[in-house]
Order: structure tokens, then sequence, then C-alpha cells
């Protein structure tokens, strides 16, 4: 059997607007993982381009908890871990790094110990590690895909978009970890709030099923957890309605943030420029990249 794979793995943005914790989109930026196993014992990691020198290489990092949770479901006695990673999904800033090392992490182990685990199992797991499913399920699966969580364990459906969007994020110079970004939720939220985000969840699922993408303007609006969570984005409000002015069909906080996502039909290069320039008004550098829907989710490369 080999001993060491490649694993390729989207980045994903998850929520989408109303879908808090339910709704994750596969997305044109990846990360590779490369791992090693043999029997010399020790773990090592080495890290090209975003999290080079910030990612630690100890039983801390979740793709080494990933590994090792494959190993000791399989049975497998090999005890040394070795990975390189080439990272382009910027960390902590709410497009999915963390979602992609975890499932990078299961996919290769899995890969290396007989290929035992569906990717049901590969759910379940990477979504006990990561504590929610909605960007753990579109990077193993690809596409935009709804998850909701049953007894602990997480189901998921995939949906096909009708017609083809982009999704343009803008990246700003600064890292938010989702824990922060949880930490100001509140415990309960009013009755109309919860039956707004319940209208506007249908619509956006309804509307990428159907291609009537201009619904998402309504249906990509949020009171669960977007307006808790302004108050770490400085000049989110003002970046989301420059999306809008600049004919975005929409826009929100990408995950937990504080990448912000506007989703275009065109002027995709207009949008980013607008929202990269409304960020810098409030001294936040950022940049802005164009991506596509990712179909296949995590492979071997
Ligand atoms: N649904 C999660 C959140 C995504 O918004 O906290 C973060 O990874």
């Amino acid at each position: 059997m080999a001993n060491t794979v490649k694993v390729r793995v989207p980045g994903t943005t998850a929520n989408c607007g109303p879908g808090f914790d339910a709704v994750g989109i596969a997305c044109t930026i990846y990360n590779d993982l490369e791992l090693t196993l043999n029997d010399q014992g020790g773990i090592s990691l080495a890290v090209m381009g975003e999290g080079a020198g910030a990612i630690p290489a100890d039983g801390s990092n979740v793709a080494v908890k990933a590994i090792q949770m494959v190993l000791a479901k399989t049975g497998c006695k090999l005890n040394g871990i070795h990975l390189k990673m080439v990272n382009n999904i910027p960390l902590a800033r709410g497009l999915g790094s963390s979602a992609a090392a975890i499932v990078g992490g299961l996919v290769a182990a899995n890969e290396l110990t007989g290929n035992t685990l569906t990717k049901e199992d590969i759910l379940g797991m990477a979504t006990a590690i990561e504590g929610h499913p909605d960007n753990v399920a579109p990077a193993i699966f690809g596409g935009i895909t709804v998850s909701i969580m049953d007894s602990g364990n997480a189901k998921y459906l995939r949906l096909q978009p009708a017609k083809a969007f982009s999704m343009v994020a803008v990246i700003p110079e600064f890292n938010l970890s989702t824990k922060a970004a949880r930490k100001v939720l509140p415990d309960s939220v009013p009755f109309a709030d919860a039956v707004f985000n319940v209208s506007r969840t249908a619509l956006l699922i309804g509307a990428l099923c159907t291609g009537e993408l201009k619904l998402l303007s309504h249906a990509l609006e949020d009171r669960l957890h977007q307006p808790y969570r302004e108050q770490l984005i400085p000049g989110m409000a003002q970046v989301l309605a420059a999306a809008r002015q600049t004919g975005a069909l929409g826009a929100a906080l990408s995950g937990a943030g504080p990448c912000l996502l506007a989703f275009t039909a065109d002027d995709s290069d207009e949008v980013g420029k607008a929202m990269v320039k409304a960020f810098n008004i409030h001294k936040v550098p950022a940049r802005y990249q164009v991506l596509a829907i990712d179909e296949q989710g995590a492979v071997i490369i």
C-alpha cells in the first residue's frame, strides 16, 4: 500500500446570509495536502502559502487531529504523520480554511488506510472536529449543500443550482476566529427575526434551484448573526451596500467573516473594486478574488 497521498480540497463559504450553520458552497480556491504515514513516529508539517509559519505542527493542528481520528478508528498502527501543505485559502477569514484542513486530513488518511470510510463517515468525523457541518459538507461533496444536525449526526443534501453565478470574495487584511465571531451571538433572538430568517433561507434555496437569481437581494438577508458580527468588521454594512449598488445580485458575510461575499451575474470586477474601496474608506486594507462553484469537493490528486 502507498504511504504517501496528495489531496486537493476547496475553500467554502458558509451561511450565505440567512442559512446559519446550514448552507455552504464549495468555491474554486484550493489547498493541497500531502500526507505520508510511517512507523517511525513523530509529527512534521511544512506549509507553503497561507498560514506558513502560523500553523502549529503538533496534535493541536486540526489536520493532524483528523488524521489521528482516522488512525484510531481504523486501528492503523502507523504513528509517524508527515504533512506538506500548499495553501491558497486565507486563514481565519471565513473561507473554510479549517474545514479544508480537517477534510484534507480525513480524506488523505482514509486513502492510506484502505479506504474503509464512506464520504458520509467523513462528514460525521469532520463535523465532530469542526463543531458545525456547513463548511465541511461542501468541502467533501462540492457544490452547494444544506446540512442539518440530528441528535449529533450530520445529514446533508447537495443542490444543483439552475443558473451559474460568480462569487466575489473580498478578503480584508485581518483575521477573525470563528470562536470570537460566535461569542458575540445572543442566546436567543426575537421571534420576528427567526421568521425573517426562515423565510429568507427558504427563498435562498428556492432561488438557487429555480435560477430566479434576482431574488437573491432578499434571499441573502439575515438577522440571526450578521447584525451581531457587524461590530467586529469595520465598514461591513458599507461594503455590502457597495456590492449591491454596483450591481451584485446580493451580498453577505462569508461564514463567520471577516470576508464579505457578493453573488454576481456579471461585472464581478466592478463589484470587487467597489467593495475593496469601501473597506479602504474604513482604513481596512483588502483584496478581492472572483470565485465560481467547485463541483467536485475533496479529490485525491
Ligand atoms: N456557520 C459558522 C458560523 C461558520 O457562522 O459561525 C463558521 O465557520
